[in-house]
């Protein structure tokens, strides 16, 4: 499958960024997460530059939960992003890596008071607030650290994006946002504006995620408008800014066509600008939340193939070191994948295999049914459209260690993420003293077996 760098070189491996995939795995280990840099940064800039023809002044806030890591923030820094976050250790991760404040926006449907005091200190651009007694838990906070925080009030549109149920967001029965039609919406604007420790700067919605068809985002801009223009009629509110999250569907196998980030932004910036000049609307500065397609198909993970399992007249099993605990999405999502040989031409005879993963159940399978060619012992395996909610969703299921990670660019591969060791894998753990006598338990369960 043809994505950003990734090509087979003259010795029939697959490359990316320049490097040999066969060297990477020797060099770092499997399973590896390889980044494509070339391809995130490209990425990057055809948001940016599709924001600035059709929504001139708009922000790009990168949804940090598909992947993050000090590197990543680094590299949305100078792209000229911004950061989505949600929880304490993504802001944690990012202002440790030097993320201008400014140019985050805090998100999470359930923001402890610590989270909110640690965006409150930091100071980042923007709060989104999920509900009421996040309202009233923010606005006291920052009366008390003598704050006034830019904020927007998460909307549920109801809008169905045709994706998988579990990423849904956009409905009304939703554990996110305000809803619209029960009023909840409303009753928050009007208390929002009443607080004047906050400062009401507009509204946002996710309808979900791996979002093919861009009809779902239109209709959200066509009810949010319709909010935004009740809130001035009643309320004389002005909205200055409308985020319409992220969503924007990637290619996981060939099956998979979505629209470009430019024909994305566009269709979702004409429609924001004909609903405003319809209503007689300032418009609004446009927010997007990409995640996925700014990193998805932009990593690869390599695996090394295990001893095959053939079973005459039923299937034939390749498994590989890694699995659901660094891939979680099969058993999650039923996803869907694309796999190739990395150290063998894809040319040539092929026969149907299923990759499973290494962890002790049945339903760690990575891929059902794809051609291969012949995978054997010691082969190492591609899966593509790898990059996002891949590490980010990753355990340590069964004690495996999380994988390294490294970032290809120009012929140069560099650790960005250390693959975790035994060591770590103990690190936190504690042995509280009456658990000390191993000695005398081993004794105790010799007594017990005489
Ligand atoms: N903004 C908000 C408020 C979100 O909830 C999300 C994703 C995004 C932006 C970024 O969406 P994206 O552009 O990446 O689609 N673990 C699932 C995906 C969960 C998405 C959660 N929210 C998966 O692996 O498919």
């Amino acid at each position: 499958m043809q994505q950003g760098t990734i090509r087979r070189n003259k010795d029939g491996h697959l490359e990316i960024g320049g490097c040999d995939a066969v060297q990477l795995a020797r060099r770092f280990g499997t399973p590896l997460y390889v980044l494509d840099e070339e391809d995130i940064r490209r990425r990057c800039r055809a948001y940016r530059e599709a924001m600035a023809t059709h929504a001139p002044g708009g922000m790009v806030a990168y949804a940090g939960k598909a992947l993050l890591c000090q590197a990543i923030c680094r590299l949305i820094a100078e792209e000229g992003l911004g950061l989505d976050l949600v929880s304490g250790g993504e802001l944690y991760t990012a202002l440790s890596a030097g993320f201008p404040a400014g140019r985050i926006l805090f998100h999470g449907n359930n923001k402890s008071p610590a989270e909110l005091e640690q965006a409150l200190r930091a100071e980042v651009g923007l709060i989104v607030v999920d509900n009421e007694a996040e309202l009233e838990v923010l606005s006291e906070l920052a009366r008390a650290m003598t704050r006034k925080p830019r904020i927007l009030l998460r909307l549920t549109p109801g809008v169905e994006a045709h994706t998988h149920q579990y990423i849904q967001t956009g409905l009304e029965d939703s554990k996110f946002g305000f809803g619209i039609t029960d009023g909840r919406a409303e009753a928050a604007v009007k208390r929002a504006l009443a607080l004047d420790s906050l400062s009401l700067t507009g509204f946002h919605c996710h309808i979900g995620s791996q979002i093919l068809d861009l009809d779902g985002f239109e209709a959200a801009v066509g009810v949010m408008a319709a909010f935004l223009t009740r809130m001035r009629d009643e309320l004389g509110f002005i909205a200055q800014s409308l985020d319409l999250g992220g969503g924007l569907g990637i290619r996981y196998t060939d099956a998979d066509n979505p629209p470009s980030i430019g024909e994305m932004v566009r269709r979702v910036a004409c429609a924001l600008d004909k609903a405003c000049q319809t209503a007689v609307y300032p418009r609004p500065r446009l927010i997007l939340e990409p995640g996925r397609s700014i990193v998805g198909e932009a990593g690869i993970t390599l695996y090394t193939v295990g001893a095959v399992k053939d079973l005459p007249g039923l299937r034939r099993y390749v498994p590989i070191d890694g699995g659901m605990a660094d891939n979680p999405r099969v058993a999650l999502y039923q996803a869907l994948y694309h796999a190739e040989l990395a150290d063998r031409p894809t040319a040539g005879k092929t026969s149907v295999v299923t990759v499973t993963g290494k962890c002790c159940e049945s339903g760690d399978i990575l891929i059902w049914d794809i051609p291969l060619p012949n995978p054997k012992f010691g082969d190492i395996l591609a899966v593509f459209s790898s990059g996002a909610y891949h590490y980010s969703m990753a355990s340590n299921y069964n004690r495996l260690p999380r994988p390294a990670m490294i970032s290809c660019f120009r012929n140069q591969a560099d650790l960005i993420v250390t693959r975790e060791s035994y060591q770590d894998l103990v690190r936190l753990d504690c042995i509280p003293a009456r658990f000390n006598g191993a000695a005398e338990a081993l004794e105790l369960m010799a007594g017990a077996g005489e």
